[in-house]
């Protein structure tokens, strides 16, 4: 990000210069941690796909900068996310989407470049997809399953604030993954349900077989 603020898609600003004198985390630049396509291995829907990128490399598909500069009752915590743009087979890249240790945590996303969709599923069975886009917010409430998508051509990047002691449970996605897959069909994205895209693939897995 350039001093003005016009800044340069492919790289984002880090969240930094947080004044906080109790805490003096002031110029603190955050912690980046970055996930590889390798580390996203049964994230996305086409395992056949998903093996056939990996030979052609290894890129990052997201990466997410965290300042965390306190976490007792009442702080919080914020995220500068990036998702690179792309697919695995016709699924767009996604995050490995979490659920809060805390169950109970809410959090607020706010859009900053690119185009992208956020899934959210609660325990509850309800499920949507909303856009994440410049200048968009989207409430996530608590008990909610939550994963970005770039659906876009530049990279997504949002803020992601909650509460310091939310936590992330990623093992609860990893057993079940999300019910809802983003796809590409006929140059538009689809929103569809896993088990029916899953179906499609194998009907078209043994049609190939078939020929
Ligand atoms: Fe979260």
């Amino acid at each position: 990000m350039q001093a003005d603020g016009s800044g340069d898609a492919a790289a984002p600003a880090t969240v930094t210069e947080v004044r906080n004198e109790r805490t003096d985390t002031r110029g603190e630049r955050a912690p980046r941690s970055e996930r590889k396509l390798s580390q996203l291995a049964g994230c996305y829907a086409d395992p056949h796909a998903f093996n056939a990128a990996l030979e052609q490399g290894d890129p990052v598909i997201y990466s997410v900068s965290s300042l965390e500069p306190a976490s007792g009752d009442g702080d919080l915590h914020i995220g500068l996310g990036m998702v690179m743009p792309g697919k695995v087979g016709a699924e767009y890249h996604l995050t490995r989407g979490h659920l809060h240790s805390w169950r109970e945590a809410a959090e607020i996303y706010i859009g900053l470049t690119g185009n992208g969709l956020m899934l959210l599923e609660g325990q509850d069975g309800a499920d949507a997809a909303v856009p994440l886009t410049s200048n968009s917010i989207v409430y996530v409430p608590g008990h909610t399953a939550h994963r970005t998508v770039n659906i876009g051509t530049e990279p997504l990047t949002y803020l992601g604030i909650y509460p310091a002691k939310a936590g992330h449970d990623y093992a609860a996605i990893a057993q079940n993954n999300f019910r809802q897959v983003v796809i590409e069909q006929g140059g538009q994205p689809t929103v569809l349900q896993r088990k029916d895209w899953l179906e499609t693939l194998r009907s078209n897995l043994e049609l190939s077989v078939k020929e």
